[in-house]
C-alpha cells in the first residue's frame, strides 16, 4: 500500500484568514477569529439562500448570484471550507502531484488551493464571478502561492487559456453549465466535457466532482457511463469497467464519504441552517486523458466498498463494486481471524483485495481460508503496477 499523505488541512490558521477576508468584502470591522450575533445571522441568512437557490428551487441557476456579497461570503465561510476538504482528499488519489492545473467555474477557488496545497506549480482559475475570483486570490495570496484568475463566461467566448493541464478540475458546477431542463443538455455537457479531455497532457486527469444527492449524482454516474464508452478511462473511484450497476436501480446512488474536519463555526452554522451533514459526501469522478489506458490493477479481485456497514438478520453486509462488477460481500463468522479482521472496519470507498471467499450469484461470503486487505485507504492512490505509463 502506499503512504501517499494528503497535506494537513491547516483549518486552524484558515479560518481566521477566512473571517478575516469575510470581514473585508463587508466593509466591517471586529474581532479576527469570531463573527458577531448579526453578522453570524447574515451568514445563515446566506446559506439558506444558496440552498434553496441552487439545490431545491434552483432560482440561482443562470444568475451571477456572487455578485450578492452575502452569498459570496457565506459561500467562503461554509461551502469552501468543505469544498476545499473535498479537494484536498480527493486530489491525493492521483498517482502524482499535477503541476499545471486549471479549476474550471473556480468560485473562490477551494479546490484550486487544494491543489496548490498538494504542490501544484501553476494554478489558472476561471469563473463568470470576478468577485469570486477575486476573493480566490487573496486566499491563495496570503499563503504566497502563484493563483493565476480568469474570467470566463461559458458559452460567450473560448476558454482563455493556452495549452495543456496535468489536471483540470470541474466542481460543483455541471447543473449551472447545463442545467437540466434546458433543451440538448446532455449533448453540450458531452461536448464540453470532451473539449476539456482534449485540454489535458497524455498523462493528465479531469476531476468531476458534485454533491452526493441522488439528482447530480445520478448525472455523475451517466456520464461516467457515456464517456466509458467513449473509450476515456477512469482512475477512480470506478475498478469495474462496465456500465454503472448502480444505474440498473431506482434511487440507488453511488458516492463518496470522507471523514470531515469541523472547525466550530461550521458546526454553528450547520446547527443554526438545519443542515445535517457529519462527514464529506460527494460523487466524484477522476478520468484519464483518452489517450490513455486503464490504470493496470494488480491480478487478484480487487473491489471498491461502496456501502457503509449494513445489518440484516443473516449479519453484517457491504456492497462492493470491483473487478467483477456489483457484489455483496458477508460474514456469518462470529470472530474473524487475522485474514479477514479487516470485515470488521471496512469503510465505504477502500478498496480491498477478496481472496478465496465463497461466491454464489453476487455474494461473496468470508469461510474459512478467506483473506481480505485493505489495497488503498480511502483518499489513497490505487495500487498501480506500471505508475509511469
Ligand atoms: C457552486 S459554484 C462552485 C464553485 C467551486 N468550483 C466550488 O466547488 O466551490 C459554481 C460556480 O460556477 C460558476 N458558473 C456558473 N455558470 C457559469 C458560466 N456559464 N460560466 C462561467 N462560470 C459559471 C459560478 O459563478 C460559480 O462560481
Amino acid at each position: 500500500m502506499k503512504s501517499k499523505r494528503a497535506p494537513d488541512s491547516d483549518l486552524s490558521n484558515l479560518m481566521p484568514l477566512l473571517i478575516g477576508l469575510w470581514r473585508r468584502l463587508h466593509k466591517e470591522a471586529g474581532p479576527p477569529d469570531v463573527l458577531q450575533t448579526r453578522e453570524f445571522r447574515g451568514v445563515v441568512t446566506g446559506l439558506q439562500t444558496l440552498q434553496k437557490g441552487l439545490q431545491t428551487e434552483k432560482d440561482l441557476i443562470g444568475k451571477d448570484y456572487f455578485a450578492d456579497t452575502q452569498l459570496l461570503g457565506a459561500y467562503l465561510l461554509y461551502h469552501w471550507v468543505i469544498h476545499y476538504q473535498q479537494g484536498l482528499s480527493l486530489l491525493n488519489e492521483l498517482p502524482v502531484v499535477p503541476r499545471r492545473v486549471l479549476d474550471v467555474c473556480s468560485g473562490p477557488v477551494p479546490f484550486g488551493f487544494a491543489a496548490l496545497r498538494h504542490g501544484a506549480s501553476e494554478v489558472i482559475a476561471m469563473d463568470r464571478s470576478v468577485n469570486a475570483l477575486q476573493l480566490g486570490a487573496e486566499v491563495a495570496g496570503r499563503y504566497g502561492y502563484p493563483l493565476n484568475i480568469r474570467h470566463w463566461k461559458n458559452g460567450n467566448s473560448p476558454m482563455p487559456v493556452e495549452g495543456e493541464f496535468d489536471l483540470i478540475i470541474l466542481g460543483h458546477c455541471l447543473e449551472e453549465l447545463f442545467p437540466s431542463n434546458q433543451k440538448n443538455w446532455m449533448d453540450q455537457q458531452e461536448k464540453f466535457i470532451s473539449k476539456l479531455l482534449q485540454r489535458l497532457t497524455p498523462t493528465g486527469f479531469l476531476l468531476i466532482v458534485d454533491d452526493s444527492h441522488l439528482e447530480p449524482n445520478r448525472r455523475i454516474l451517466e456520464l461516467r457511463d457515456k464517456l466509458v464508452q467513449m473509450g476515456v478511462p477512469v482512475q477512480a473511484p470506478c475498478i469495474w469497467r462496465g456500465q454503472c450497476p448502480a444505474l440498473q436501480a431506482k434511487d440507488s446512488p453511488c458516492y463518496a464519504q470522507r471523514e470531515f474536519e469541523k472547525p466550530d463555526l461550521i458546526k454553528q452554522f450547520q446547527r443554526s441552517a438545519k443542515i445535517n451533514l457529519g462527514s464529506l459526501k460527494m460523487s466524484y469522478l477522476i478520468l484519464r486523458s483518452p489517450k490513455a489506458q486503464w490504470p493496470e490493477l494488480p491480478e487478484e479481485k480487487l473491489y471498491r466498498v461502496i456501502s457503509p456497514p449494513v445489518e440484516t438478520f443473516q449479519g453484517t453486509r457491504y456492497y462492493l463494486c470491483g473487478t467483477d462488477g456489483k457484489k455483496v460481500l458477508g460474514s456469518n463468522q462470529k470472530e474473524h481471524s487475522i485474514d479477514t479482521r479487516a470485515f470488521e472496519y471496512l469503510k465505504r470507498g477502500e478498496l480491498i483485495s477478496v481472496e478465496n471467499a465463497l461466491e454464489h450469484h453476487n455474494a461473496l461470503d468470508i469461510i474459512q481460508g478467506t483473506k481480505i486487505s485493505v489495497e488503498a485507504a480511502c483518499g489513497k492512490p490505487i495500487p498501480e503496477q506500471h505508475k509511469d505509463q
